[in-house]
């Protein structure tokens, strides 16, 4: 697939990144193409996820860099109040969303969690986003990318991390955020994924 609509969206979940964070988290991050992007930034960055091909392949384009861990997150020791960004792409679906209250106490004060998301549309404004808009615009974006790709000699896109389809609506998703992330804010993207926002008081 040349156009991931995960790693489309890295630059959103760059904005996102606080002011004056040093730490940072990326949870499922799996062969760790956005966990390399934070650490560009400077930020110390640790990676978690259980998947051993992905984390070996993680580790061996990082060298020394970032901290890998080979770890279920919902079973892992989190240290309480301590990362100033935490990233969770396409992988919070993977666990139970009740997971985001580990991660929220997690977070240093005025630390972030942002979460790219997959759920399952239950709106007008979804259907007409992931059914409609979404497939139309996805032709070019991925003949763009491809082009791209041929132009660079190629592009990177072995795959190893899993995979797998989401069971809640954003229905649920917006339930679970309000009761469990107050203050958080969902949103709607364009390619079948939302982007959940929760700033630590
Ligand atoms: C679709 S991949 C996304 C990988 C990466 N974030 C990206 O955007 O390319 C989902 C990842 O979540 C990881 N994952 C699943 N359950 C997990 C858990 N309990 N704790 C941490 N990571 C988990 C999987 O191993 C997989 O690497």
């Amino acid at each position: 697939m040349p156009f991931n609509h995960n790693d489309h969206y890295h630059p959103l979940l760059l904005r996102q990144v606080p002011a004056r964070a040093r730490t940072a988290l990326d949870v499922g991050c799996g062969t760790g193409k956005f966990t390399r992007k934070l650490a560009a930034t400077g930020l110390a960055v640790e990676g978690i996820d259980p998947a051993r091909e992905a984390i070996e392949a993680a580790c061996a384009t990082s060298p020394g860099k970032i901290t890998y861990r080979c770890e279920d997150v919902t079973r892992a020791g989190l240290p309480e109040g301590h990362y100033d960004f935490i990233s969770c792409l396409a992988a919070l679906h993977h666990m139970p969303f009740e997971t985001v209250t580990k991660l929220r106490r997690a977070l240093a004060p005025g630390g972030v969690l942002a979460v790219l998301g997959l759920a399952l549309p239950s709106s007008a404004r979804d259907l007409g986003k992931w059914l409609l808009a979404a497939p139309l615009l996805n032709v070019p974006a991925r003949l763009v990318v491809a082009a791209g790709d041929r132009l660079n000699g190629g592009g990177d896109h072995v795959a190893v991390a899993p995979v797998r389809d989401p069971d809640l609506s954003m229905a649920e998703v917006r339930r679970g955020s309000a009761t469990l992330l107050p203050g958080s804010t969902v949103r709607t993207l364009l390619f079948w994924r939302y982007l959940l926002v929760y700033r630590a008081g």
